[in-house]
């Protein structure tokens, strides 16, 4: 072993921490450093060109990633590009007012995203001194920022030799190995995550982590055939070895979704209609939505309903269905235009301007937003 090859083991081992030392070792390497070599040339010629990845600040690659869980990348920039034109620096997002971070968030969906962030942006200003820390003892103390979160941040910010593994680089471990799987647990992220640590390019592990990533995305696709004969990966993938790419990791077993019905009301008086703020805790917190039922209901039921506020129904008209899938939920929504007199302190009655610039309306009360008039 020559001088920088020693540097390199060393060098590699004293980053990690104790419990993950055998998984980075020289040991447990599966691909070699050519293999390595084919992937960051791939990903060189063929990487995306994303706002986060041209300026990788820690601040960058911390927001990019909330924004990027459960969410495509094309739906992910321009809300990106909106949060950092209001938010240029962690002390601005600890400043923001908590409307305005949810309205930038408004559509994005899963906006305890956004409240974590802004959680944690607090504490980096107050106790880091407005710096995203680089440990992962001290991310994982930070509101919203979860195993993969750190390691991606780590990676890719501060370039320290982590694998943060996503469904992407689950699927590309599965066809490597040939091997099935048909549910994601901790025990076989883990496995992957070894798998592709033991090949870990010491010196660009943001590239290294990015380039699975986009290899997933571009090439070892999850639907229909991967496109195998650009893979960098080709010569030595045991799936296609096989013949049957596609066939791995093999059919995930379906997480039933539970289904509600939920009746919504457009309330209005005056050209001004009704809105509510929900819980600050359970699904939705804290964000604006119209009225509504969690059931199908008659007439009757609408009108009592109304009348325990305080309101009188005056003239009533159905509107369309909509649906909202969730993650473990699907909300099969009613709509009932709704003219009302009376009084009730539980909604505000806004125009559907002050309700459209002014409140936080998640999407799954999109169809009847659009509907205000
Ligand atoms: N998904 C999660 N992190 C990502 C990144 N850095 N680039 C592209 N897609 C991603």
């Amino acid at each position: 072993m020559n001088a920088s090859h020693r540097f390199r083991e060393e060098s590699l081992v004293t980053v990690i921490d104790l419990d993950n030392i055998s998984l980075y070792s020289f040991e447990a390497r599966k691909m070699d450093n050519k293999q390595t070599k084919k992937l960051l040339d791939w990903y060189y010629a063929n990487r995306r060109i994303l706002p986060w990845r041209e300026d990788p600040t820690p601040y960058h690659v911390w927001l990019s990633e909330i924004m990027l869980q459960q969410t495509r990348v094309e739906a992910v920039k321009p809300y990106y590009a909106r949060f950092l034109e209001r938010c240029p620096t962690i002390q601005d997002l600890a400043n923001l007012p908590e409307e305005t971070c949810l309205k930038l968030w408004e559509g994005l969906g899963y906006y305890s995203r956004a409240r974590n962030l802004q959680k944690a942006a607090k504490i980096i200003v107050s106790d880091h001194g407005g710096e995203l820390p680089k440990t992962q003892e001290q991310l994982s103390s930070l509101p919203g920022i979860g195993e993969y979160t750190q390691k991606a941040i780590l990676a890719i910010a501060f370039q320290q030799p982590f694998v943060a593994v996503d469904g992407n680089l689950l699927r590309v471990f599965a066809r490597l190995e040939a091997k099935r799987f048909s549910a994601i647990t901790p025990a076989l992220k883990k496995e992957a995550e070894a798998y592709f640590a033991s090949s870990f390019p010491l010196e660009r592990p943001g590239d290294f982590n990015q380039a699975l990533m986009d290899l997933g995305e571009l090439v070892c696709l999850p639907n229909g055939d991967p496109l195998c004969e650009r893979c960098p990966f080709a010569s030595f993938c045991k799936a296609k070895k096989e013949n049957d790419p596609s066939s791995y990791p093999g059919k995930k077993t379906k997480n039933q979704k539970k289904s509600e019905d939920i009746d919504v009301f457009l309330l209005y008086q005056n050209g001004k209609y009704a809105v509510h703020r929900r819980d600050d805790s359970g699904l939705l917190a804290g964000l604006f939505e119209f009225p509504n039922m969690e059931k199908r209901t008659t007439p009757e039921e609408r009108e009592r309903f109304l009348n325990d506020k305080g309101l009188t129904v005056i003239e009533e008209s159905p509107l369309d269905e909509a649906r909202h899938i969730f993650t473990h939920l699907i909300w099969k929504m009613k709509g009932y235009r709704i003219e009302v007199s009376g009084n009730c302190d539980e909604y505000s009655f806004l125009t559907p301007e002050q309700i459209k610039n002014d409140c936080s309306i998640p999407s799954a009360f999109r169809h009847y937003l659009d509907q205000l008039k």
